[in-house]
């Protein structure tokens, strides 16, 4: 198998792709009460466009694929793209990271399509507060999507949590969640420079599995496939386990292994690097395969070592236009 290096020898098998920056919540973290200007329908790479870049760089060493967005079930006929994707390499590994509310409708075609596995984010498991931190989503929509997942056989199921400050009293409905269900719960740290607003939202992971450990005996267990950065836990009789996820109290650039494609065609070596090469706009003036690899390649050339403290940093974009 061919393979793609970067310039600190990491070797990058992993692409982040968002199709969409568009989305139907308005979560307070994420964009402001009144969305973000919208792409228009021709700045945004075509399926067809996704598809040949994807198969330039799974020729090349890519064996991980995420789809993310904004929210990528906004986008019509997402199955289309997945078993585009699907056909390129059986063993490809596919997954979706999404919000959840759209998803009951459309998990059986997905997973028809060739999608294996899910992240589903959900920051709270009460309606008001869901409701609050997302500006306009119903919960219940966000947990029949869950449902219909875990119907279809997708697995892993994921659910995303960012910790914020509520969390801390709401983390008995997540233990009932993992108890009743066999999700994997993952707690993300609130990366402040990435979102919309700051203030004291940030709680460190370890917080949140200092306080799961008062619900019985918290032990370190196998990661579900797919686990990139977080570490697991399981506790007595729950069928699902949590992950901690840290970018923020835990560096995890040495092991990156990652490169993003926007959903307007732009190659982008890490979340927090400015540096896009556009492959929208040279593959609608001609670019062949030949120069969709090089381009992948100098994306690659360009990855930094890390990115330099997450209170330096600033992406530049809000995480819905560069995809989460
Ligand atoms: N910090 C941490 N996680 C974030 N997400 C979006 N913005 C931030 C942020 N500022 C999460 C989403 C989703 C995942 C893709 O990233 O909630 O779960
Ligand atoms: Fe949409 Fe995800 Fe951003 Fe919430 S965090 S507004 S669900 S893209």
């Amino acid at each position: 198998m061919t393979s793609l290096k970067d310039p600190y020898s990491r070797t990058i098998d992993y692409l982040r792709l968002a199709v969409t920056d568009r989305c139907n919540l308005r979560c307070v973290y994420c964009m402001p009460p009144e969305g973000v200007p919208h792409l228009s329908h021709d700045d945004i790479l075509t399926y067809e466009e996704i598809t040949r870049v994807l198969k330039v760089a799974v020729g090349a060493g890519i064996s991980k694929v995420r789809l993310t967005g904004g929210e990528p079930l906004v986008r019509k006929d997402l199955d289309r793209l997945v078993s585009g994707i699907a056909s390129l390499r059986p063993s490809l590994d596919i997954s979706l990271t999404t919000n959840g509310t759209l998803l009951a409708a459309q998990a059986e075609k997905l997973a028809a399509a060739g999608l294996r596995r899910v992240n589903i984010s959900i920051d709270s498991l009460r309606e008001e507060t869901y409701r609050s931190l997302t500006r306009t989503g119903r919960l219940a929509d966000a947990l029949e999507g869950v449902e219909a997942a875990l119907e279809v056989g997708m697995d892993p199921v994921k659910i995303n949590v960012v910790v914020l400050s509520h969390l801390p009293e709401e983390l008995d409905d997540f233990v009932r969640l993992a108890r009743r269900l066999p999700v994997h719960v993952r707690f993300i740290e609130y990366m402040s420079p990435c979102g919309t607003f700051d203030g004291d939202y940030y709680v460190p992971a370890e917080t949140v599995r200092k306080a799961l450990e008062e619900y019985g005996d918290l032990r370190r267990c196998e990661p579900p496939p797919g686990a990139g950065p977080a570490r697991y836990f399981s506790l007595p009789g729950a069928r699902g386990t949590f992950g901690f996820i840290s970018p923020v109290s835990s560096h995890f650039c040495p092991e990156c292994n990652r490169l993003r494609l926007t959903a307007d065609g732009k190659l982008r070596p890490c979340l927090f690097s400015p540096d896009e090469i556009d492959l929208l706009k040279a593959m609608r003036e001609g670019a062949g395969d030949g120069d969709i690899l090089e381009a992948i390649r100098s994306s690659l050339a360009a990855k930094p070592r890390d990115h330099g403290g997450l209170a330096n940093g600033s992406p530049g974009r809000t995480m819905s236009q560069i995809g989460g």
